[in-house]
């Protein structure tokens, strides 16, 4: 593989509009097939991870369709899935991966989920203890204190329980929600800091009564789904952050991002930009009823400020914590981003491989131990200098990568930025044409 090379050259300028949310696109592929009718899914991302979910529910037996940006979902019915045939590929997303465990774990068949060489190193135990606490039979691969995929389940007959999550994690607050749909009795599920609420949101559009306030989320179980028939997926937030960090942190540039997700629970990255000086305003702000809100986004260039993150606020902005360390590296003065530890079991070990790659472009930046957990310290100089860095086979390195060498001075070449088709495979190409579209 032929290493890709950027230096910083005009200054990013236009209009981009963004394939929709994975996270959303998940979620909204699931319970429509989990629904009786059919479900339009428009602005739907298709790169890898989303098919992965649609390859589980096809094997499930759902009529699934897509054109373009456009999927048609003709759902089976909560108790209308069929067993599959063979083990089922989920390729490397951790997402299909963790929240088809729980919709299996209430079938009346046995099934086997396989995960690709990176998933595979994943921690599963998070999910798979509470699913069994609710009555599900699952085995895994067991090494040293944790669980990995393949997964075999035997669905069997739920109940409901509630359970505490020890990690704030949308995947398993997820999973044990969809469980929790096929499980006699009450389902709670109670966070220790609030996580992305794209679950109960899309429940809540297919008709299901649930509750939820003070990170504490309940639901019946075996509830009709009602079909809302189309659902608009707004643009992914966590993929423009990293066109909003290059604008901000580049003076002279000035770009528009056009109908992205502004759910309260993933927009952090906008506040916390905001709070590091960047000029960033939302404009034409959407809110849905039940739907996700979305707007579009001006971005300014500008001087960026070092800045503090709590504790409670990872959730809210843990697929960004890259492109921030990218943006605190060339802000001016000290950033803290507290209890960052789950970022070692994300695609791959985000903290080393952020680290290592920003150490070698010169920030000055360290990891500290903190009780359980671990913060990032970096001391922003403003300015980041080209070098030869690492993807580490992971989309969200890769492209904060390629973010820091069109901000740094210098070449900067990365060795393999193929993995960026995982979630979004004309990353490249949107942002070549922001340093072309100059009629803005
Ligand atoms: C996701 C939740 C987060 C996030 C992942 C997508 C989701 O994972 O990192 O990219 O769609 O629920 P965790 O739940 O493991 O924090």
């Amino acid at each position: 593989m032929k290493p890709f090379v950027v230096s910083r050259k005009s200054i990013p300028s236009g209009l981009i509009s963004l394939a929709g949310d994975k996270s959303i696109a998940h979620r909204a592929l699931i319970l429509s097939s989990l629904c009786s009718g059919k479900t339009e899914l428009l602005n739907f991302p298709i790169h890898q991870d989303s098919l992965a979910t649609i390859n589980v529910f096809r094997k499930l037996g759902v009529n699934i369709a897509y054109h373009g940006a456009k999927v048609q979902v003709c759902g089976n019915g909560l108790n209308g899935l069929l067993k599959p045939k063979q083990p089922v590929f989920v390729n490397n997303s951790g997402t299909t991966l963790r929240l088809s465990a729980g919709v299996l774990a209430g079938q009346d068949f046995e099934s086997t989920l396989v995960a690709g060489d990176a998933l595979s190193r994943r921690p599963m135990k998070r999910v798979n203890l509470p699913l069994r606490l609710m009555g599900a039979d699952i085995s895994a691969k067991q090494s040293g204190e944790d669980e990995y995929a393949p997964l075999v389940i035997r669905g069997r007959k739920l109940k409901g329980i509630t359970y505490r999550l020890p990690v704030a994690s949308a995947q398993v607050k997820s999973a044990l929600l969809l469980a929790g749909l096929y499980a006699e009795g009450l389902t709670q599920v109670i966070e220790p800091f609030s996580t992305r609420d794209h679950t109960e949101r899309m429940l809540k559009l297919f008709k299901v009564k649930l509750k939820a306030g003070d990170n504490r989320i309940s639901l019946a179980g075996r509830q009709k789904l009602v079909s809302p028939e189309k659902i608009f997926i707004p643009g992914d937030i966590s993929s423009a952050a990293f066109f909003i960090v290059w604008a901000a942190a580049i003076p002279g540039a000035r770009i528009r991002i056009e109908k992205v997700s502004l759910n309260p629970t993933r927009n952090r990255i906008i506040s916390l930009l905001q709070e590091m000086k960047a000029d960033i305003k939302v404009i034409k702000s959407v809110q849905n009823g039940d739907n996700e809100p979305m707007g579009d986004i001006l971005v300014k260039g500008g001087k960026l400020k070092g800045v503090n993150l709590e504790r409670e606020d990872i959730p809210l902005i843990v697929d960004e914590l890259p492109i921030l360390m990218v943006a605190a590296s060339l802000a001016t003065g000290k950033t803290i981003l507290r209890g960052v530890g789950e970022l070692r079991v994300k695609e791959t070990d985000r903290i080393n491989s952020m680290v290592e790659n920003l150490r070698k472009m010169g920030a000055d930046i360290q990891v500290e131990r903190s009780g359980e957990d671990e913060d990032i310290l970096i001391d922003g100089s403003g300015k980041l200098s080209g070098a030869s860095v690492k993807s580490f086979s992971d989309h969200r390195t890769a492209m904060s990568m390629i973010v820091a060498g069109l901000a740094a001075s210098g070449r900067t070449s990365i060795d393999d930025v193929s993995c960026i088709k995982k979630s979004f495979p004309d990353f490249i190409e949107k942002a070549k044409n922001l340093l072309e579209d100059t009629n803005f």
